[in-house]
């Protein structure tokens, strides 16, 4: 089935199941690969993307309920060349260890400042809980969300 997708500014058309998860798609027909699998069930985070602005897991959605949605991965996430401001702080705090997880971890981290630009510890927490590191990355990562939202930059 031909479906067509809006996915980080720009359409793109697939010829596949309908139920096929945005993940696969993503990665195995579209060559997005910075949008990673974890665990395929919606419990580690590692697939986050955002849909329509929200943080969704890519591995639970049906390529088939995605037409007219806006998608953004995490090679959409910066504004053109210029990398967003989350990912200057990811580098500028050394966050990553293996490094797998931490797309997810940007994406969910980029939609909780789309809706709260000055998130508590205790929010950022909250928000961060379902995406798992286990390289123990979570200090790092709480610090580099509070210098984006405290000074929109790291
Ligand atoms: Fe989607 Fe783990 S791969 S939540």
């Amino acid at each position: 089935m031909e479906i067509d997708l809006n996915i980080n500014g720009s359409p793109h058309s697939v010829d596949v199941d309908p139920s096929k998860p945005l993940l696969w798609v993503l990665r195995d027909d579209l060559g997005l690969v910075g949008t990673k699998y974890g665990c395929g069930r919606g419990l580690c985070g590692s697939c986050t993307v955002h849909l329509d602005g929200s943080a969704a897991r890519s591995c639970l959605l049906p390529v088939g309920t995605l037409a007219d949605r806006a998608i953004t991965t995490i090679e959409g996430l910066g504004d053109g060349p210029d990398l967003h401001p989350l990912q200057e702080a990811w580098i500028k705090e050394d966050v990553p260890q293996c490094g797998y997880c931490q797309a997810g971890q940007i994406m969910t981290a980029a939609a909780l400042l789309k809706r709260n630009a000055t998130p508590t510890a205790g929010e950022i927490d909250a928000a961060m809980r379902g995406n798992l590191c286990r390289c123990g990355t979570y200090v790092r990562i709480r610090r580099a969300i509070q210098a984006t939202a405290n000074g929109g930059m790291a």
